[in-house]
């Protein structure tokens, strides 16, 4: 039997500042589901309806470019750049705050995770060190000057996002986008301010925080970090930890644990298979025109030339969670593989975190949480197929659960 009893799951709670009606968010998922401007389309809001009916506490959107520079490869992406977007925000988050959810605008630049043959400009990083998985070309780093200009990006996109409605903002410093690029000793290699030791590798994220709160008080400011990003020389637990804690010193409310960079395949998304026929598909590689007899071979070559999910597949993030958990009092939320009612339970029973987020439970199910409060469903259905993750690169979000992409 699970203890929701004991652990307040479905109790309302507050995640710095902000009310909640229990203790399941909706991780930053990017959905594809907004328009060239970076708008939110109609699709966007029925998702978000859906999750909202659906029981979620609160909803982080998927990540919104707050420079044309920085933002995704992916198509449809969200977009906090300019004023214009704000009115549309606002009827997005009003449509969501009528079915009881909080909304979370989770902030980004891509940094050297994208590529400038669609941004129209060149990539740029704190050092020029190639991605292994998207630049075609070395990322330019960034001067002073340019510093200054993502922090103020990311200032003013805080303040569009209040202007909106929304419930807070959320930093995104996991998976190797640009501000994970400055936390981290491998994409990191300045020895000027901005670098070097691991408070000058913070600074910009210091800077944005401290600039919000004077702009905006008491506005909730969230982060989602890397608990270790798998790189060599890169972020590791004990560092993260202190992280998590100059992020609470600098005035941050909430702290997500995440892990991986998008470069090293199923690290963040870990499932038991290489979705190889999503591979395939999302390079536009014609499966169905090679000879039949070709086919297998070429799917039992792939997932030995790309990297493999690392184990376990589940609750994969809460052991670094748990430790930051002990080194911060602002409220901490663990996101990687919580697929169960149970494991959700007992990981706010046993104080590893305060929050569940998830992702792919979501996308296989926005009900999720509402099945798992009524007791008629406890597990995802959520199988890890990690389609869903792949094809985000062609198209709109959905749930593929194994289905084969080409065939579908
Ligand atoms: C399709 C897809 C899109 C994602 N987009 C984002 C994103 O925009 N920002 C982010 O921080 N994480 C993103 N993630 C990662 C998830 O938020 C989450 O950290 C990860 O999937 C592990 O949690 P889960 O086991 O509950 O899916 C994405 C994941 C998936 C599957």
């Amino acid at each position: 039997m699970v203890m929701t009893e004991s652990s307040g799951i479905f109790e309302p709670a507050h995640i710095g500042g902000i009310s909640v009606r229990n203790r399941f968010i909706r991780s930053a998922t990017h959905e594809g589901m907004a328009d060239t401007d970076g708008a939110p389309l109609e699709s966007l809001e029925k998702l978000y309806l859906r999750l909202a009916k659906g029981g979620a506490g609160a909803i982080v959107t998927g990540y919104a470019g707050v420079l044309p520079q920085g933002r995704s490869s992916f198509p449809g992406m969200l977009m906090m750049h300019s004023d214009a977007l704000i009115p549309a925000y606002r009827r997005l988050v009003e449509a969501v705050h009528r079915e009881g959810a909080a909304l979370i605008i989770q902030l980004a630049h891509c940094g050297a995770q994208t590529r400038s043959a669609v941004t129209g400009m060149r990539t740029v990083a704190p050092s020029p060190v190639r991605d292994r998985y998207f630049s075609e070309e070395e990322p330019m780093a960034l001067t002073e000057q340019g510093i200054r200009a993502i922090i103020n990006a990311f200032v003013d996109a805080a303040v569009r996002a209040q202007a909106a409605g929304f419930d807070g903002v959320q930093l995104h410093l996991a998976h190797g986008y640009l501000l994970a690029q400055f936390l981290s000793g491998y994409t990191n290699r300045r020895r000027d301010s901005w670098g070097g030791s691991l408070v000058n590798r913070f600074r910009i994220v210091l800077e944005i925080i401290v600039r919000i709160r004077q702009r905006l008080g008491h506005y909730p400011v969230l982060a989602k970090m890397n608990g270790y990003d798998g790189m060599p020389g890169g972020m590791r637990p004990d560092e993260a930890v202190k992280i998590a804690m100059m992020l609470e010193a600098s005035g941050c409310s909430a702290v997500e644990i995440s892990s991986g960079t998008v470069s090293e395949g199923l690290a963040i998304m870990r499932g038991p298979e290489m979705p190889t026929d999503a591979l395939l598909k999302a390079n536009n590689f014609k499966l169905d025109a090679l000879p039949k007899w070709l086919r297998p071979m070429i799917a039992r070559i792939l997932p030995l030339i790309s990297p493999e999910s690392p184990k376990p597949y589940h609750l994969y993030n809460l052991e670094v969670a748990s430790a930051i958990k002990k080194a911060v009092s602002i409220p901490v939320m663990a996101v990687g593989g919580i697929h169960t009612l149970e494991d959700a339970s007992k990981t706010i029973a046993d104080g590893d975190a305060d929050f569940i987020s998830m992702s792919r439970p979501f996308i296989n199910d926005p009900s999720i949480v509402r099945k798992f409060e009524e007791q008629s469903q406890n597990a995802s259905r959520c199988t890890m197929c990690n389609h869903c993750a792949i094809m985000i690169e062609k198209e709109p979000l959905r749930c593929w659960n194994g289905r084969v992409p080409h065939r579908a």
